[in-house]
Formats: structure tokens, sequence, C-alpha cells
């Protein structure tokens, strides 16, 4: 008998890629193949990281390589190809870059790995992931968008570093957009339960909640080249993994709304159960009215860059 052993697919091995393949590997979530048009640099990162396994012990096979033939049977494929964005620029300008790199990609995955599930990283990701799945046409518990797992875990781990708490007990989310208008909720944050509203004041809880909306313009004006890929990737490795061992995780993810939260056709974040179906469902959540509109702002920002795509062929 041959246990099968599950298959990730990273494509782009820049930061962001490299890192997930990383992670992906190290946690042996299954063997990893890393395709990017840079062959060497696919290969060479792949090899790498290969030989770092018998030092951490993960029994885990990774490949690089810039042919699509190599993601066959893919069970997850991460996309992370792309621009990043430089600093000053906002992740709106890269919709034409980027959208031409998705395709790209896509009919790639298509062909070679028509059953897999793929997670959306590479920015302006509300859009790219709307393409992607046309591109695709996968049904949309495949198509999932990264952006809430790692808006999320900023949230989080500002929080805990105001309380000085464990990150482990502080519990939060960020819905709507991956973009400025993103909406850390802060009123349902809690640690271990109890209200952040209570442990901090007003003014702190506002002030992290101004800087997770501007986390990722944070770490680009301090890298100067390049953008954010430590949380980025381990919010996607995080996604992964729910799927890979049905994990049934609620996660804020970006997925395709089809009158959830008044919403059609757009992807927008909201709170998922992810499980070995992929997005196995979309929880309520019951918004005040101050939330209510601050979710309308995030919808008409993901339209806003979805509308931009409408000039990309
Ligand atoms: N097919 C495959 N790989 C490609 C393609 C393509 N058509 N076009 C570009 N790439 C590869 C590049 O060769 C590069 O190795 O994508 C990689 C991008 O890596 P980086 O420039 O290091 O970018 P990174 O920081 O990883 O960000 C990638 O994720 O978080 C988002 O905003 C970010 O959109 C960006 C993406």
């Amino acid at each position: 008998m041959t246990a099968r052993r599950n298959k990730i697919s990273v494509i782009g091995a820049g930061f962001v890629g490299s890192t997930c393949a990383h992670w992906a590997a190290a946690r042996e979530l299954g063997d990893v193949v890393i395709l990017d048009i840079n062959e060497g640099a696919a290969k060479g990162k792949a090899l790498d990281l290969f030989q770092a396994s018998p030092v951490f012990k993960f029994d885990t096979q990774v490949k690089g390589t810039s042919n699509y033939e190599d993601i066959a049977g893919s069970d997850v494929v991460i996309i992370t190809a792309g621009m990043p964005r430089k600093p000053g620029m906002s992740r709106d300008e890269l919709v034409g870059i980027n959208a031409k790199i998705v395709k790209d990609v896509c009919e790639g995955v298509k062909k070679y790995a028509p059953e897999s599930f793929v997670i959306v990283v590479c920015n302006p990701m509300d859009a790219m992931a709307v393409y992607a799945k046309k591109i695709l046409g996968f049904p949309r518990e495949r198509v999932i968008g990264m952006g809430g797992a790692l808006d999320s875990a900023r949230f989080r781990a500002f929080m805990a570093e105001e309380l000085g708490v464990s990150i482990k007990d502080v519990n939060a989310m960020v819905i709507g957009n991956h973009g400025d208008a993103m909406m850390p909720l802060a009123r349902l944050a809690n640690v271990a339960g109890i209200p952040v509203t209570e442990l901090m004041s007003k003014e702190k809880l506002d002030a992290i909640v101004a800087r997770t909306k501007q986390a990722g313009a944070e770490i680009g004006g301090l890298l100067k080249t390049g953008s954010a890929f430590y949380a980025p990737a381990a919010g996607s490795v995080e996604m992964a993994e729910a799927i890979l061992k049905d994990q049934k995780r609620v996660m804020s993810c970006a997925v395709e709304l089809n009158g959830e939260y008044g919403v059609q056709g757009l992807f927008v974040g909201v709170p998922c159960v992810l499980g070995k179906n992929g997005l196995e469902k979309i929880l309520p959540l019951e918004l005040n009215t101050e939330e209510k509109a601050e979710f309308v702002k995030s919808v008409a920002a993901v339209q806003a860059l979805v509308d931009g795509l409408k000039n990309v062929q």
C-alpha cells in the first residue's frame, strides 16, 4: 500500500513564495513544489530548503521548477507570483501588472492541477482573486483569497503586545477588503473571552485598529524595497493547513459572495470555515450600524479594484 502524500505548489519563488514553501515544508504539510518563471530561483531555493531538512528533520520533498507539468496532482496551489508593492505604491496600482501574471499562472494551474484548492496571495488580492476564479473556472469553494488571515494576525499581534498577554489568548478578526478600508472588528476582539474593549482604552484600541490598516505600508516603508513576507506567508500556510488537515478552522477569508452579507459576485473577507472541501461555510455576523457603514466602504473599495480589471485583456 502506498500512502499518498499531500502536495502543495507555491507559484512564485520570491519572498512570499519561498517563505510559504519554507513553512509548508517545515510543518510537513506535504511535498512542496516551487514554480517560478525564473527557473534558477525556484530550483536554487528548493534545493537550499531541502538541504535544511536533515537539520530540522522535516520529511518533505522540495522541488523547484518553471514547468507547470510539475504541479500536476497538487492538493493546494498558493499563488504568490507577481510584483510586490513598492514604497508609496498602492495595492491598486498593481492591478494591471499582476493581472497578466495571474492569467499566465491560472492557465497553467487549470491545465495541470484542475482539482486543486487555490489560495490567491498576490496583490491587489481582492481583484486578483476575482480574476483568478474567472480564468480557472473553479467553483468558489476552491478559489480563496488570503488577506483576512494576515490582517487578523497583525491585529492580534498588536493587541497582545499592548496588553502584555500571550498571542495565543487573543482572538480577533479583520473582515472586508485587503486594503485601507479593511475592518478590524474591535468590538468582537477578546482575550480569553474578555472583551478587549474592557481591557484597554478606546484611544489605544483605535490606534491599534489604525496601525493594523497600515501594517503592510509600515513594513514596506521600513524595507524600502519589497513588501512584507513572513506574515503573508504564515497566513497562506495557515489556510493551506486548514484545508489539508480538514481542520474546520474559522478564519477571515476573501471568498466570492453570492448574496451573503448583501454582496453579489465580489470577493470580500468574511468569517469562513475552511476544511477538506475548501470553503465549507460562510458564517453570518450581525454587524452594528457603524460596522455596516464600514463594510459598505470596504465593498466599494473591492468594486473599484475590480472595475480596474475591465481594462485588462
Ligand atoms: N510566473 C511565475 N512566476 C512569476 C511570474 C510568472 N508569470 N511573474 C513573476 N513571477 C515571480 C518572479 O520571478 C518573482 O520570483 O514572482 C516572484 C515574486 O517575488 P517577489 O518579487 O519577491 O515578490 P513577493 O514579495 O514574494 O510578493 C509577491 O505577494 O504579498 C504579495 O504584494 C505581494 O503581489 C506581491 C506577491
